[in-house]
């Protein structure tokens, strides 16, 4: 594999208070593949924040290593006390080639957008004319050319998330950085966004770190995701691993969420036909992936088994290419059967997992 252009190894963030301390990352090490869209997910307080401002030194780690791009940004041995840090000046040329959105958006409220993306332009070597064709073009890539003079307080929280992406890519950054950067905006708006931002991965190479509470953010446009839970990565995969086969229960709650089935076996649970399930009956939900699909699984159910199958609610969402599919469904037929029918889908791939009633099974 080629070499990732980030690697934070063995990072641990500790915060020296006055009666005791706190460590927002305990000892977590992340290699971030160039063109990835690695999604770290995590409630409030997780760390994760924390984590990414160690990726440009914003936060300086108590110890481990953080090399971006082939560069050794800084290396602390706890057990040594041997130190390396990067030079100021260098850092900060490297710190133009990491963009950063935030959920705030961090506009200059006095300059147009404009302004407010040439700003960032201050310290480069383009002659003016250059740094106003490179502003307009920017402008243009966020979509966003007919807003050039407007102010921030004229523009929605979806404009003022475009020029700060815009901003954040003045200097042709190989890495840009989403901090909850769609948690202030509505579901369109956020889709619009996150859109972008893919598209930006794909056309100009970026690689994207994006930070949330949102399974379905990740969902969107993530390939990779890292859960994170009190300072550490608790879980870890593509995409597709992570919603075919969550293992932690914070993952499962976060996909639960992210897919809607949390609701889905709320709203189903309440209805009379689950409500008051039948004797020979176990309300179930069935969950597969990819190729399983294509088979006639439910006909099969009852032709060889003898065993209904009643749909209730079903969500397939297709993960980089992938189905995945969760149905919840009300079985019936006689214990044996049922039992019989449960396993035939197992061997199908089909996972099994039991809400309600077939006790017997
Ligand atoms: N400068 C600091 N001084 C002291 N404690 C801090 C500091 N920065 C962060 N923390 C603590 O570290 C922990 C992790 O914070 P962090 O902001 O990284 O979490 P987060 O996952 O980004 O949360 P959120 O989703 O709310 O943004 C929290 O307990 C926080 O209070
Ligand atoms: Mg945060």
């Amino acid at each position: 594999m080629s070499e990732p252009i980030i690697a934070l190894d063995n990072i641990t963030v500790s915060f020296k208070q006055k009666k005791r301390t706190i460590t927002a990352v305990n000892n977590v090490s992340v290699h971030i593949e160039r063109g990835d869209v690695y999604g770290i997910v995590g409630y409030s307080g997780a760390g994760k924040s924390t984590l990414v401002r160690v990726i440009n030194l914003l936060q300086e780690p108590t110890s481990g290593s953080v090399v971006v791009n082939g560069t050794t940004f800084f290396k602390h041995d706890a057990n040594t006390n041997d130190k390396i840090r990067i030079k100021n000046n260098d850092l900060r040329l490297r710190r133009q080639k990491i963009g950063m959105i935030f959920q705030h958006f961090n506009l200059l409220n006095e300059r147009t957008v404009t302004e407010n993306v040439a700003f960032a332009l201050e310290h480069s070597k383009l002659s003016s004319k250059e740094k106003a064709q490179k502003v307009a073009d920017l402008l243009a890539l966020v979509d966003l050319s007919d807003r050039a003079d407007n102010y921030p307080s004229q523009l929605s929280g979806g404009q003022k998330q475009r020029v700060a992406i815009a901003r954040a890519l003045a200097n042709d950054p190989e890495i840009l950085i989403s901090d909850e950067a769609t948690s202030a905006l509505d579901p369109k708006t956020t889709n619009q966004i996150l859109a972008l931002l893919k598209s930006l991965n794909q056309k100009l190479g970026l690689t994207v770190v994006l930070i949330t509470h949102e399974m379905q953010a990740v969902k969107e446009i993530a390939n990779k995701v890292a859960v994170m839970q009190d300072g550490e990565i608790i879980e870890r995969g593509s995409l597709l691993e992570i919603f075919a086969q969550p293992k932690e229960q914070l993952t499962r709650e976060f996909i639960e969420t992210a897919t809607n089935i949390d609701k889905a076996i709320e709203t189903v649970g309440h209805q009379p036909i689950v409500h008051n399930l039948a004797e020979n009956a176990v309300f179930v939900r069935l969950s597969y992936v990819g190729k399983t699909t294509d088979q006639p699984l439910i006909t099969r159910l009852f032709r060889d088994f003898n065993v209904t199958a009643n749909i209730l609610y079903g969500n397939i969402e297709v993960l980089q290419g992938t189905p995945v599919g969760s149905l919840l469904v009300i079985l019936q037929g006689t214990p044996q059967a049922i039992t019989n029918a449960i396993a035939a889908l197992n061997d199908n791939e089909v996972d099994v997992e039991k809400i309600k009633g077939g006790q017997s099974l």
